[in-house]
């Protein structure tokens, strides 16, 4: 007897081979008014998978960590005040083409110039409380998953 499996086995190897990993925080401004769950239905509705997630409160001193190639820029300060101002909700995300994907859900840095239907767009209000952050490239996203999350918490 043969036992075809062919089909299905192909989309699941492939899926395998080519899904990617990008880091994402939900920031203090989303997650004050309540914008948690709406944000994840977006990223979900769009077909990604949420490896980790969890809610954190950081220092000033660990958001500097997580920004430092942003440091001595003029809005360094205002950036990683605002982050520790509150709880977050960081996290690890998978799909193919996750980083280019994930950056194009989101939307221009600045909502006054993100698309419409961008959650920026939606959500955000200044490009300072713009609601979401994801990784621009792929050692960023991998610097800044470990900065997050453990070994253990991505199977
Ligand atoms: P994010 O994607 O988290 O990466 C760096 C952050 O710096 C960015 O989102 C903005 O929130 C913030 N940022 C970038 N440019 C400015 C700016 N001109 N003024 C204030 N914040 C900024």
């Amino acid at each position: 007897m043969v036992l075809y499996t062919g089909g299905s086995a192909f989309f699941a190897l492939r899926r395998e081979i080519l899904s990617q990993r990008t880091f994402s925080i939900i920031k203090p401004d989303a997650v004050r008014k309540g914008h948690t769950a709406a944000i994840l239905a977006e990223i979900e509705g769009a077909g990604f998978k949420i490896v980790a997630i969890k809610r954190a409160s950081i220092s000033k001193a660990q958001a500097e960590g997580f920004y430092a190639v942003h440091a001595g820029r003029p809005f360094f300060p205002e950036l990683t005040e605002f982050m520790s101002s509150g709880p977050i909700f960081p996290m690890v995300l998978e799909k193919e083409n996750a980083i280019a994907d994930l950056r194009k859900l989101m939307g221009a840095t600045d909502p006054a110039k993100a698309e419409e239907g961008t959650i920026r767009k939606k959500y955000a209000e200044s490009i300072g409380e713009n609601a979401i952050h994801g990784s621009d490239a792929e050692e960023t996203a991998a610097f800044e998953i470990g900065y997050f999350f453990a070994g253990l918490e991505l199977k």
